[in-house]
């Protein structure tokens, strides 16, 4: 019987690189609280997805010379194969470029602008692309110089109509439910940030942008876009059916908790919540912003070279090692270093040492005292009591820990059980108990014990890892009962049957040599220099004069171009080249209009094999120049030359 519904998000990741640890570091505690409600009884509901409109994205499509899309699907997938990889469980990934959620955010711009909550105007001020954000000249830095208040990149002065997003006219309304609803931001350090800032006046927001198309158009002015960030906000509705499937969207809406790091929390605190008020939609019940994932030399990014990707770390650490020193080593909530020194001493100390060794001490034990089939427990001594006592209390603790958020505390807490759980062999001594044949009983009840221990162990960890609980389990025999464990299972001691035969004890946490591991890393990236070496000594390789001959290059003239149907990139031409006509393909459409080529004397390869493109035969192929940048030009001639002359 479910208990009631329990809906998480986390923010829709840019597809504009691939994700690194810190995206890795929300997703993982929003698919582990996700884990720990519905263990508890919760019909949960978990949405992750891709934010996949805006000027940076289309951008970055066209130095890759591809479509906004084509761009994006190719980023998109590897979200997914790392969600897979971390064991994230989501129920729905959205993409903003899916066709139901383009509709209802037409709509819901629709809605705000027949209400007068959107109306029409025109905006100056600095725009930062990478940031998709608006400036005044008076938020700018005091220095004088031009720069983002974020990110600290060059902003660019525009002007342009826009339509505005009436926030002001509910700020006071935003403020009284933050006051009334002290949990709705959390850490409460953040809640005090954003009051004062919205204390201190709040601009009405400029929610349309001319000046790129990948965007969603307003519906009633084909030529301004959706402000990215309406489109990207309004995600948290879309996709749980707003207008769409409105059962499903009741049941699920007001969501328990968007999970999002403090660079964005302003905009899921302040016109997030204006949005919902504008629509006469509940808001959410907790919106918590956590810290950053910091390195040693800084934030993360690809110049400084100093992106941490979880992919390397999975197969290097293995996936549980990487989920629980994301949330065991930094508060959440706290801004905290990434570093592997540390992720292998959490996993030489916490997991082989204190969780491994516990394991293996028991199964070994069972295997040799009692021929590996679990003992009956006999009456209880203190000592016993006393550790069934600490699961009870752990098992609360954790409870109160997660239910805030403060996973750090939890797993101390588990933890704290785990070295109990070690301390009571020490306290009980199997191995003086086994050389007295009248305390095999004695003796059973302790190895029992170890294995409910145990049992409450990996049950308590079954949010926070994939696979190290089942694995326990397996070694355990007691994998099915594992795998069926609820929250309310660890609250009882005595669920494992005696009787049941334990596999071979196998490390579940290798111990990791710091220093081999760093020689190992180092020949990685030799080896990885090496290659990419190797790749451009092949591609710098010098050709003989021969064959450079073979090549048959002419000047050309285009009589006529067209644009080849379904395809965005090609033109088909036909040229005139002296002694002959010819119909070329050619893949210039994102950077020529047909018009402008018709006349213009080209170069082209004259004795290049015919291929069909996009079903069009191609006789040739135009020369042209571009640059790392998608910058393109084609070639031609200084002056007027005839038709069919050769180049050399
Ligand atoms: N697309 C927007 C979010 C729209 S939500 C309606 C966006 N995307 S993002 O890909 O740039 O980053 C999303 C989130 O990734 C950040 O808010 C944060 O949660 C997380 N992180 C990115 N880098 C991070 C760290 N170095 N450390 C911790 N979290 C970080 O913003």
């Amino acid at each position: 019987m479910a208990k009631g519904t329990f809906y998480v998000t986390t923010p829709i990741y840019y597809p504009s690189d691939k994700l690194h640890i810190g995206h890795a570091y929300t997703t993982v505690a929003a698919d582990t609280i996700v884990k720990y409600k519905a263990m508890q009884g919760y019909d949960t509901m978990f949405l992750t997805g891709s934010d996949e409109h805006g000027q940076k994205i289309q951008r970055k499509a066209q130095e890759a010379g591809k479509t906004p899309k084509e761009y994006v699907d190719a980023i998109v997938a590897t979200f997914k194969s790392l969600w897979k990889k971390l064991g994230i469980d989501y129920d729905y990934f959205i993409r903003t470029t899916e066709e139901r959620h383009m509709k209802v955010v037409q709509q819901i711009f629709q809605k705000l602008y027949d209400k007068g909550d959107i109306y029409k105007g025109k905006y100056e001020g600095w725009y930062c692309t990478p940031c998709e954000t608006f400036w005044t000249e008076r938020q700018l830095p005091d220095t004088g110089e031009k720069l983002c208040p974020d990110c600290g990149r060059e902003v660019e002065w525009v002007e342009e109509e826009s339509y505005f997003f009436r926030l002001s006219k509910y700020a006071d309304r935003l403020l009284k439910h933050i006051e009334e609803n002290p949990h709705f931001i959390q850490p409460e350090s953040r809640r005090n940030e954003m009051v004062s800032f919205i204390q201190s006046g709040l601009e009405d927001l400029s929610v349309s942008r001319t000046t790129f198309d990948w965007g969603i158009p307003v519906p009633f002015d084909e030529g301004h876009v959706i402000y990215v960030w309406i489109d990207a906000l309004s995600n948290y509705i879309t996709a749980i059916g707003y207008e769409t499937d409105e059962e499903n969207f009741q049941k699920y809406w007001p969501a328990d908790l968007h999970l999002v790091g403090k660079d964005i929390l302003r905009f899921h605190t302040i016109i997030w919540p204006i949005l919902l008020m504008a629509l006469d939609l509940p808001l959410p019940k907790q919106v918590f912003g956590h810290g950053w994932l910091l390195t040693r030399t800084g934030k993360m990014s690809k110049s400084k070279g100093n992106v941490v990707d979880p992919v390397v770390l999975i197969e290097d650490f293995g996936v549980d090692a990487i989920r629980y020193y994301l949330l065991r080593e930094v508060a959440f909530g706290a801004d905290g270093a990434y570093s592997t020194e540390a992720l292998i001493q959490r996993i030489n100390s916490d997991l082989a040492n204190d969780l491994g060794n516990l394991l293996n001490r028991t199964i070994s034990m069972i295997d040799k005292y009692f021929g590996g089939v679990i003992p009956a427990a006999g009456p209880a001594d203190e000592v016993d009591l006393d550790l069934q006592n600490c699961a009870s209390e752990m098992i609360k603790k954790v409870e109160e820990n997660m239910d805030a958020l403060k996973y750090t505390v939890a797993l101390e807490e588990l933890w704290t059980f785990i070295r109990r759980s070690n301390k009571y062999i020490d306290q009980t001594t199997p191995w003086l108990l086994a050389k007295e044949e009248d305390k095999k009983e004695r003796l059973g009840t302790v190895l029992y014990n170890l294995v409910e221990a145990l049992r409450i162990i990996a049950g308590t960890l079954k949010p926070f890892m994939v696979e190290t609980p089942y694995l326990m389990g397996e070694q355990l025999g007691i994998e099915e009962l594992i795998r069926e464990t609820e929250w309310e299972d660890l609250k009882e001691w005595g669920k494992v049957k005696a009787g049941v035969k334990v596999r071979k004890a196998d490390p579940i946490f290798p111990r990791i040599d710091l220093e081999e591991y760093f020689e190992k890393v180092e020949k990685r990236k030799e080896k990885e220099m090496a290659i990419e070496k190797e790749d451009k000594k092949e591609e710098k390789e010098l050709i003989s004069f021969e064959e450079f001959s073979k090549v048959d290059i002419r000047v050309a003239e285009v009589l006529e171009a067209e644009r080849i149907e379904g395809s965005d990139k090609l033109l088909k031409l036909q040229v005139d080249l002296g002694t002959e006509k010819r119909q070329l393909v050619a893949g210039i459409a994102r950077h020529y209009q047909a018009e402008e080529l018709v006349g213009k004397k080209i170069l082209m390869v004259a004795n290049l094999k015919p291929a069909k493109i996009f079903g069009v035969e191609s006789n040739g192929m135009i020369l042209a120049a571009s640059n790392d940048k998608g910058e393109l030009t084609i070639t031609t001639v200084a002056k007027d030359i005839s038709n069919g002359s050769r180049v050399k």
